[in-house]
């Protein structure tokens, strides 16, 4: 078995299929926004501090277990020891809730980019647009077909020759389209209200300059719990997808370099989504503008201010919208792979057929989320106080509680059960130096998971 396993067929194919899965729609919709929220360069040099110590503990051992057990996350869990094999059931089941709402906003994101393809911009940014474009009966669901079946052709074509192949030309460009928006973001000038010119450069300062300004320490909590949500999300931890791609990382190559760099372009797509992002949003909306985050900012601000650039705004657009799509796109695929590898070596399944399943699966569940907009509308209170539609309800579920409740098990697991060394020594197995070790055993055995108790606390509204 061990031997049949399929593998990227390098580290840097490794790299760049994990960031692919880490920059996601978070990076983008989410991370600037938090950061315009939470005192700007305050947020930045706190998720910084959390990504090199919190971030890099999940993410390592997520992978050293993948590569160790060449098993997907609901076998993997299991093999490791007999009494958590519950992880990996719950890790298996996290995907399979996200993917059908991910590809319905996928498909939203593609309906965006056709729309700036033909012309109709202007329309698409006209007030009202976004709520009957997803309210409509059929639309949302053709195109949240198309975003899935794109995905699960990847993921039918394999490893190597389907998600590696995708991520080692999608993500170089993507980084090209983000530094290149944030490049023409910086350059823009428009007048306010009052006639005066606000520049791209003030917006910058708004997004980098550390701001404590008025901030409790009760603020500055909430600065670290945002960090911490965001990147725990950002990651892809805790849904089994590092386990999933770990098992395909060859014996030979060296992880702890590979982490680093996972690390490293996640946070550097979500810094250049600020930079793009921030000053579009300054200049043309002002400071209220930048309350916006999610499908509010993207499919409602951002379309506004694109038509507000003038003649290139279609163009930035379009490269906008289609950047997103690379983003959401490899994000997709991974969520699938984690599934569809479960599958095959839970159930002896073979590629084609794990993937036809929980494309059926996915897609059923996908047309109910769609009818969560229109003949199944309803308005359903959250314990954090938000009222949430299917999608909502079923973010809510996923993200903040069930994988808090995977990464405490994998803590737990690792930090207490089989002791970290068993992460240490499949890190250190090719000869290479763990170079935060102390750092990382407190952490897993105790930092991450009261830290992660605090997020699920928070979740169910009691802190
Ligand atoms: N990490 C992705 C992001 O930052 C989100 C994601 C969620 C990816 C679920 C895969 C699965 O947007």
């Amino acid at each position: 078995m061990e031997n049949k396993r399929t593998s990227f067929t390098s580290s840097l194919g490794f790299v760049l299929a994990a960031a692919g899965s880490a920059v996601g729609l978070g990076n983008i919709w989410r991370f600037p926004y938090l950061a315009a929220k939470d005192g700007g360069g305050l947020f930045l040099v706190v998720y910084l501090i959390l990504v090199l110590t919190f971030g890099f503990t999940l993410l390592t051992t997520e992978v050293a277990i993948g590569r160790k057990t060449k098993q997907s996350p609901l076998t993997a869990y299991k093999l490791i020891h007999p009494k958590f094999g519950w992880i990996g059931a719950l890790a298996c089941m996290v995907p399979m809730i996200i993917i059908p709402y991910y590809c319905v906003i996928g498909g939203w994101v593609l309906k965006y980019f056709v729309a700036f393809l033909t012309g109709a911009g202007e329309a698409a940014a006209a007030d009202g647009y976004f709520t009957s474009f997803i309210t409509s009966d059929h639309e949302p669901i053709i195109y949240m077909a198309i975003f899935l079946l794109a995905t699960a052709f990847i993921i039918y074509l394999g490893v190597d020759k389907g998600i590696e192949m995708v991520s080692k030309i999608l993500m170089p460009v993507l980084i090209i389209f983000v530094v290149g928006i944030a490049i023409f973001s910086l350059t823009i000038k428009h007048p306010d209200e009052a006639g005066n010119i606000r520049t791209g450069f003030e917006g910058l300062k708004i997004y980098i300059i550390p701001s404590l300004e008025g901030k409790s320490f009760k603020d500055v909590i909430v600065v670290i719990m945002d960090a911490m949500g965001q990147l725990f999300y950002s990651l892809s931890i805790a849904m089994g997808i590092m386990v999933a791609y770990g098992s395909y990382v060859r014996d030979e190559d060296n992880l702890m370099k590979s982490i680093n760099q996972i690390e490293i372009f996640d946070t550097l797509v979500a810094f250049f989504a600020g930079v793009m992002i921030i000053p579009a949003v300054y200049v043309f909306m002002g400071r209220e503008g930048m309350s916006a985050s999610g499908p509010g900012l993207m499919f409602i601000s951002m379309p506004k201010i694109f038509m507000e650039m003038g003649r290139v705004g279609t163009a930035v657009g379009l490269i906008f919208f289609l950047m997103v799509i690379f983003a959401a796109l490899t994000s997709c695929i991974s969520i699938l792979e984690a599934i569809v590898s479960s599958f095959m070596d839970r159930f002896g399944m073979s590629r084609d057929k794990a993937t036809v399943t929980e494309t059926l699966i996915a897609l059923a569940m996908g047309v109910l989320v769609c009818l969560g907009y229109n003949k199944l509308y309803f308005e359903a209170p959250l314990p954090n106080g938000a009222t949430a539609q299917i999608l909502d309800i079923m973010d809510y579920l996923s993200n903040n509680i069930m994988m808090p409740v995977v990464a405490i098990g994998t803590c737990i697991l690792i930090g207490w059960a089989v002791k970290p060394d068993y992460v240490i020594d499949e890190v250190v197995k090719t000869g290479t130096k763990f170079g935060r070790k102390n750092l990382y055993k407190v952490m897993i055995r105790f930092i991450a998971p009261v830290l992660l108790m605090v997020l699920l606390l928070q979740a169910f509204g009691i802190i």
